[in-house]
């Protein structure tokens, strides 16, 4: 198909979009500790929940686990990922004097530290999160068994039963949706006023950010293609926020292959985004392929800079500047 036979396509690009600091960070530990004491590098769980980004660093020669029983006694070193893990991963790989590496995100680590801070203050805890994200079992592990409740949605807040309705804290996911949890927030402080908040936000500044963009571009497109992993709770996010602001097809796919042209007969104009595990190679796969069907004009929507980014641990530390 020439220029001229395409049809004329609007895609708004929203940023930011893609790799947070936290992601990028866990990334380079895996491919620094590769560098530094080579080939094999454990990791515990997906180190962020891309398969692309997982693939690429198996070929490295990352190996992959769930539990930390799967790897050998080699004295090689293991890596936790972003999400974070439960007190009982580190306390077992000192058991077996592991060598590990934690890749969880300080954002995420900050969660914890304040779950630690409400605890030794004898207050329970509700942690507004999705139920089996490795996230919430790290934040969850943090602590002994039944200290922490667990609240995914306004009718649990509706129905929770504190012990002590006057010395309540909560915190929350890292990656969920602002405004779900601002309206699961809203009915925990009705019933409970005097419930202790974080002093700053948990939901991170790269879930907001994307989500924010994508609620400028959402009502502006007729569909919405979000990158990222069905695993990844930030991309779902992404997904269902374009939904809600009214987007008429809101797509979450892992890389351009997965694009189901059917679903776009028609369209004029397309939202891209990506989630925080997302890497970028994938974005611009998928806007090659809408120019390869349509005669493309990029417009890139920025609604915010992102310029963090977080130390690596002290043992990686020298690598890093070699
Ligand atoms: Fe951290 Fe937020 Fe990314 S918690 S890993 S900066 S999505």
């Amino acid at each position: 198909m020439t220029a001229a036979e395409k049809p004329p396509l609007d895609l708004k690009l929203s940023a930011p979009r893609g790799f947070c600091a936290g992601v990028d960070r866990a990334i380079q530990i895996v491919e620094l500790a590769l560098k530094k004491f080579g080939a094999p590098v454990y990791v515990r769980h997906e180190i962020v929940h891309n398969r692309y980004v997982v693939d690429g660093l198996r070929a490295k020669g990352a190996v992959f686990v769930e539990e930390l029983d799967e790897i050998p006694d080699d004295g090689q070193p293991v890596v936790f990922s972003a999400h974070g893990v439960p007190k009982s991963v580190p306390d077992s790989a000192r058991a077996r004097q592991m060598f590990f590496l934690d890749a969880t995100c300080p954002l995420v680590s900050k969660v914890h530290k304040e779950a630690q801070i409400h605890f030794k203050r004898d207050r329970e805890i509700v942690l507004i999160g999705h139920a089996g994200h490795p996230e919430v079992i790290g934040t969850m592990g943090q602590l002994p068994e039944g200290a922490v409740s667990l609240i995914e949605t306004v009718e649990d807040a509706a129905r929770f039963t504190p012990r002590d309705p006057a010395n309540l804290a909560y915190i929350t996911q890292t990656t969920l949706s602002v405004d779900d949890t601002a309206a699961i927030v809203r009915v925990l402080l009705e019933r409970f006023p005097a419930i202790t908040a974080p002093h700053k936000e948990d939901i991170c500044y790269a879930t907001t950010n994307r989500q924010e963009a994508v609620k400028r571009i959402a009502g502006l497109v007729d569909a919405m293609i979000v990158v990222g992993a069905p695993n990844s709770s930030n991309s779902q996010r992404l997904r269902e926020v374009a939904e809600r602001e009214g987007c008429p097809v809101s797509i979450l796919i892992q890389r351009a292959a997965d694009i189901d042209w059917s679903r776009l007969d028609g369209i004029r104009s397309v939202g891209v985004t990506a989630g925080a595990s997302a890497p970028e190679i994938l974005v611009e796969e998928v806007i090659d392929a809408f120019a390869s069907r349509f005669d493309v004009r990029v417009e890139l929507v920025q609604t915010a800079e992102e310029t963090i980014a977080f130390n690596l641990p002290r043992e990686l530390r020298l690598s890093a500047a070699e």
